[in-house]
This record gives C-alpha cells, structure tokens and sequence, in this order.
C-alpha cells in the first residue's frame, strides 16, 4: 500500500519540536510522536466543536485506546515544524480506527493507527459506538458543518444563551454584574451556535442604540472551542442582520484583550478605553455592510 501525502489529511495540528523532546543527536525520541497524535486528538474535538470533556456525560461511555501503532518514516529534529493529519477511518461495533499522519512541509515523517474502543467508564467494557457518536465522525470526515448558528428571540434562544453566558461571564471572567439575563434580552435579536450534540457553544445579541445603529453585546464562547472560528461565524450572522434590516453602523463595547478579534471583523476602535467592572474596555464601531 503507497504511503499517504499531506493532501489524504485535514492538518489540524502544529507544533514545534522543542528541546525536552530530543535525544543526544537531536531527533525526536520516539515514544513523543504519540504524545503528538494525541495532542493533535484534541484539536480534532475542537474540530467538531464539541469539548471532549461532554461526552461521557451526553454519550454514557468514554474513548479508551486498545491499541496504538506508530510507523517512523523520517526522523524529526530540533526547530522543525510539525504538521498532523488525522481522520477517522473506521467505526466498528465498540470500536473507532484513526490514522494518523506527521508531516514536515510535504515529508511524511510518522503514520499512525490508534485503535478506540468506547466503554462505560464504570466497569470498562465496551459498548456499542452511539448513533450519535457514529454520525458526529463520519458528517464530519464528509466535510460537513459541525455547528448551526441560529438566530432568533430570546423565548426561542434564551434557555441555552443564559447558561452559556453564566459559565463565560459570571463562573470564567467573574464579572460581578448580572449578565446571564436582563430586559434588553427580549427586544434583542440573539445568535446562538449550537454543536452536534445539541450544546450550545457560542453566544451574542444584536439590540439598538437609534434607529440605524445596532449594538452587539454578551459575546461568549465557550472556553475549550476559543480560536476555532466559531466566533467570528457568529458575528458574521448578526452583523448580516444588521446590514439587512438597513442598519448603517454597529456598535460595540469590547474588552480591551478581545480588541484584536472584532477589528478582524471590521470595528475600529473609538476614543480611549474605560474601565468597566473592574476590566479594561474599548468602545468600538463598524460601518454596516453584509459581512
Ligand atoms: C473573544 C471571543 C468572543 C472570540 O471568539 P473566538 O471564537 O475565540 O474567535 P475566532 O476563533 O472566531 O477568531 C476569529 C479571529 O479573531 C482572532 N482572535 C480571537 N480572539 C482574539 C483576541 N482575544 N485577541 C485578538 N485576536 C483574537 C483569531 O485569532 C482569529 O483571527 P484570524 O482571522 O486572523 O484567524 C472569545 O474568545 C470569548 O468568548 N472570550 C471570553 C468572553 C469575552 O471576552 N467576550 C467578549 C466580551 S467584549
């Protein structure tokens, strides 16, 4: 069988070799490619939106490895920047296959196969993979979407919005200010991104300032599913709510450390940054056009 190119894998980690990793002559010792292929296991949740710590509790059982095969191709050294594929090759009755695939530039280096067995985690034996499981591997390696963002009111929304909001805003940043919910939420227009699994993983609202000029606020996404994508997905929704109920610009007032993610989005930063529940904020506005 002809070995695999970077073009049979979605790339979904890199890294950089670092000293701890390296022998005497400088190449990678062996056992740490799986440490690689596991870190890159990781991402490749975070690829399916759904944090990996749910799904013991969603599914009732939890991944487990029966077995890993590592093949050396090449050998990775110092400074060199790594590149790994994964995908999911075949689901059996309890059991997952993924190959895995490390890459330097177009060089194959390593080819891997881990073996999956999903267990209750009680009494460790298997169990037959979920539906829900099965699906969330095989859309996904399709190229399908992992999440739907939805829009709509807040008695349609609001039930998901405000727990997601509670675990960023009040458990994770402890801000003091009740923000989970207030009377603002009913007039809003709410984005919400949900996974696979029915989680909610993202969250922001739309209200008005005057007339023609909307505001977005209570941004969150959940912790583990940062710098995925999803948020900017998100605001991409509601800033095309703005543009097409005519709004000429959008307002916003950003956490000074977030700055960066809406200028990426367009906002441009306004006047000085003032403080706000005890963290620094910067107003920030954007001329309304479709995202
Ligand atoms: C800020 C927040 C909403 C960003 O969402 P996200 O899903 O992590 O962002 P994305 O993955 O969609 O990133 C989109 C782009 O913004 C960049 N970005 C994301 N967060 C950033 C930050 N804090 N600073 C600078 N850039 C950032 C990403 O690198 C990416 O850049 P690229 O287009 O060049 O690749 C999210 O980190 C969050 O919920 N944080 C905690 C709550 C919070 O701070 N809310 C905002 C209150 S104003």
């Amino acid at each position: 069988m002809s070995l695999p190119v970077r073009q049979d894998f979605r790339l979904i980690h890199r890294l950089r070799v670092r000293w701890a990793e390296v022998d005497l002559q400088k190449i990678v010792f062996n056992p740490h490619y799986l440490m690689y292929v596991d870190t890159a296991f990781t991402e490749y949740w975070r690829a399916l939106a759904v944090p990996y710590e749910a799904i013991p509790e969603t599914l009732g059982g939890d991944l487990y490895v029966k077995k890993a095969t590592v093949e050396y191709h090449g050998s990775a050294r110092l400074e060199d920047l790594l590149d790994i594929g994964l995908k999911c090759q075949r689901i059996g009755n309890s059991s997952m296959v993924f190959a895995g695939a490390i890459f330097r530039g177009e060089e194959l280096l390593i080819t891997t196969e881990m073996v999956y067995v999903f267990a209750d985690p009680a009494t460790q034996t298997s169990r037959p993979v979920p539906a829900l499981l099965r699906e969330l591997f095989t859309t996904y390696e399709a190229g399908a979407p992992t999440c739907e963002v939805r829009v709509g009111r807040w008695d349609e929304l609001g039930a998901q919005a405000r727990v997601l909001r509670r675990a960023v805003f009040v458990d994770e940043l402890k801000i003091p200010e009740p923000l989970d919910e207030d009377p603002a939420d009913a007039e809003a227009v709410h984005a919400l991104v949900v996974n696979r699994l029915g989680h909610p993983v993202a969250t922001a609202r739309l209200t008005r300032d005057a007339a023609d000029i909307a505001r977005v606020s209570r941004v969150a996404v959940t912790r583990l599913m940062r710098s995925t994508g999803i948020g900017r997905t998100m605001m991409q929704a509601l800033l095309q709510v703005a543009a097409e109920r005519g709004d000429t610009r959008v307002v916003l007032r950003s956490q000074c450390s977030a700055q960066g993610f809406y200028e990426r989005l367009g906002f441009l930063a306004i006047g000085e940054p003032v403080e706000e529940a005890g963290i620094p904020h910067i107003d920030m506005a954007r001329v309304s056009v479709r995202p």
